[in-house]
């Protein structure tokens, strides 16, 4: 049976698959801790990476090479850079870039890793259409996109700055983890799919939309990882 490894960055966004767990077992790696154990009779292996792209590059390693998982989804929340994306809304990740990675003073466009073949980093096929039959499904009164999700180790609360990452990058979401996730598993060879349900427009208000949505915008997200799960 395959294992798969789920990523959260925020206890927030892994409460909910650590709920319904069975036949728990924790294991500490690189001072995260890593949860084995089946979910709708599925073996997975549940972790907080933290906030931010190193976290989450080191827990995606370490869920390769100790847990041996054979795909990776991470679940969790965003801001809305796509301006027909409403608090709530899902993004299911095409790819994954970085925002912050900026070598412009090169030469190279915003977001390209220089000397390296690819910087867009393309996710699952068939995990993003698992995911897009969940959001047929569970999506009634809230809308879904499949889009770019754009990372960087920075929390965007501007309306300049978003309006760039759309118009500049294509950008659909943004947050701070899924493009390590996504490089992580590129240069691994792995299956990866973000899900991201926007807790916030990433503007001015971002701060207290970021705190007064972030749990049910999560429960969101863990819809649709519960779902994919049940139909894998
Ligand atoms: N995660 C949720 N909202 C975010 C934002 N506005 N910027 C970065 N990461 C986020």
């Amino acid at each position: 049976m395959s294992r798969i490894g789920l990523i959260g960055a925020m206890d927030e966004e892994i409460a909910l698959l650590l709920q319904g767990m069975d036949d728990k077992e924790e294991v500490k790696r690189a001072g995260i801790s890593f949860v084995q154990g089946l979910l709708h009779g599925k073996n997975v292996v549940v972790c907080k990476s933290g906030v931010g792209k190193v976290n989450a590059a080191m827990t995606t390693q370490v869920l390769i090479d100790y847990f041996r998982v054979e795909m990776i989804w991470f679940t969790g929340v965003a801001g809305a850079v796509n301006p027909t994306l409403d608090i709530g809304d899902i993004v299911i990740s095409s790819s994954c870039q970085q925002h912050d990675m900026d070598v412009t003073p090169l030469g190279y466009e915003r977001g390209i890793i220089p000397y390296q073949e690819i910087s867009d980093f393309p996710a699952n096929e068939d995990l993003i259409q698992l995911a897009e039959e969940a959001c047929d499904k569970l999506c009634t009164d809230h809308n879904f996109i499949v889009g770019k999700v754009l990372s960087g180790d920075q929390f965007v609360a501007d309306r300049v700055l978003v309006s760039e990452l759309y118009e500049t990058m294509a950008g659909a979401c943004v947050e701070m983890e899924g493009s390590a996730v996504a490089q992580v598993c590129y240069m691994n060879e792995i299956p990866y799919v973000v899900l991201r349900s926007m807790s916030d427009k990433a503007d001015g208000t971002a701060d207290v939309n970021f705190a007064e949505f972030t749990e049910k915008a999560a429960s969101r997200s863990f819809e649709i990882v519960n779902d994919m799960l049940q139909r894998i």
